[in-house]
């Protein structure tokens, strides 16, 4: 008598997503952070989140709360032009924290954190943080190059030559840009 025989499967699908054991089980969604300020978010964000989403099943961008510094936009704000610019990936969820990433990323079994490394300056930080990181919970950190058209980039110097009325049309999305030039305009 042949006996029909029941594989035990294990697979990855083309969905990126890790197939274990029989086909009922619920795939364990590979998940991701993106940690930040992005007081606003600015290409080169965009750039690193983009690149996550295509490794990651879901991507978790985390926008921190810092209550002792005043940023230009509120973290809502921040949060609505993240959405914004992330919507089209399809697989980046939008939230802020205060407190530790790690605990962040306990909560919802995040076990990876995704840093660009925009040059060598901006090691010796990212390193101190992503041992003290693994230290305190396991969680993984891994450093991604940034584009070298995005390799001078950051929040604080879009809003300073912004404030001084020069281009930034470039680095920034465009409803950013709007959003960026009305802020500084109510400002002045
Ligand atoms: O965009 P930023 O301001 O460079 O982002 C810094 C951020 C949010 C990634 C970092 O300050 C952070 O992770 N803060 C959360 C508090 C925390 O976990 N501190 C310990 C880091 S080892």
């Amino acid at each position: 008598m042949v006996r029909s025989r029941r594989f035990d499967v294990r697979r990855i699908d083309v969905n990126k997503r890790v197939m274990t054991g029989s086909e009922s089980e619920e795939p364990k969604l590979r998940r991701a952070v993106c940690p930040g300020s992005f007081d606003p978010i600015t290409n080169g964000h965009l750039d690193i989140i983009a690149r996550a989403s295509k490794l990651y099943d879901v991507v978790h961008v985390a926008v921190m709360i810092n209550q002792s510094k005043q940023g230009l936009f509120t973290v809502d704000e921040r949060i609505d032009l993240i959405r914004r610019a992330t919507a089209e990936y399809g697989n980046v969820e939008v939230e802020s924290f205060h407190g530790l990433l790690v605990d962040f990323c306990k909560q919802r079994d995040i076990p990876a954190i995704v840093k660009g490394l925009r040059a060598v300056s901006d090691f010796d930080y990212e390193l101190q943080m992503a041992q003290m990181n693994n230290g305190l919970s396991g969680v993984e950190t891994l450093f991604v190059p940034t584009n070298p058209t995005y390799s001078f980039l950051s929040s604080s110097l879009v809003k300073e030559v912004a404030a001084w009325g020069g281009d930034v049309a470039h680095l920034v999305p465009p409803f950013v840009l709007e959003a960026l030039t009305e802020r500084l305009k109510n400002k002045q």
